[in-house]
């Protein structure tokens, strides 16, 4: 069985992977490469914001009653990134190399705080107040085999 933050920080670094590396492959300008790795990464932060936004958020705001704190943070800058993701799918369609670079940099830096907030502070309360913790982990694992 795995705990809520041992599985979404390991989420967290599967994502920083799969990012480093399209922006690697684009810096190299291999664009078929950087494209597997982007979408790779699109396709994992966007499970990982609806588990945390539909599942996680929602059991931690019902059993604790704080819904205007941390998870609205969260929420907001995960609006901010998905933009910076359409800005960078299009940067990518165009094989614009600057472009993608400059968001790329962006993007890289306000994750980088959006889960140093989620892993030193909301993922341990979280785990403090869910008692199901754990079966959720088993879920989350579950919907990604089948997906
Ligand atoms: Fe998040
Ligand atoms: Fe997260």
């Amino acid at each position: 069985m795995t705990s809520i933050p041992v599985y979404m920080t390991a989420k967290h670094r599967e994502c920083d992977d799969l990012f480093t590396e399209a922006e690697s492959a684009v810096a190299d300008n291999n664009w078929p490469l950087a494209l597997t790795h982007w979408q790779g990464f699109s396709l994992e932060l966007a499970t990982h914001f609806e588990q945390e936004e539909e599942v996680l958020f929602p059991q931690f705001e019902q059993a604790t009653g704080i819904t205007g704190g941390p998870t609205q943070v969260m929420r907001m800058e995960h609006q901010q990134m998905r933009a910076l993701v359409q800005d960078l799918n299009h940067a990518m369609s165009q094989q614009d190399k600057d472009t993608y670079l400059g968001l790329s940099e962006t993007l890289m830096v306000m994750m980088q705080q959006h889960n140093m907030k989620e892993e030193m502070m909301l993922y341990p309360m979280i785990e403090q107040n869910l008692s199901q913790g754990e079966q959720l982990v088993e879920d989350f694992k579950a919907a990604s085999v089948s997906a």
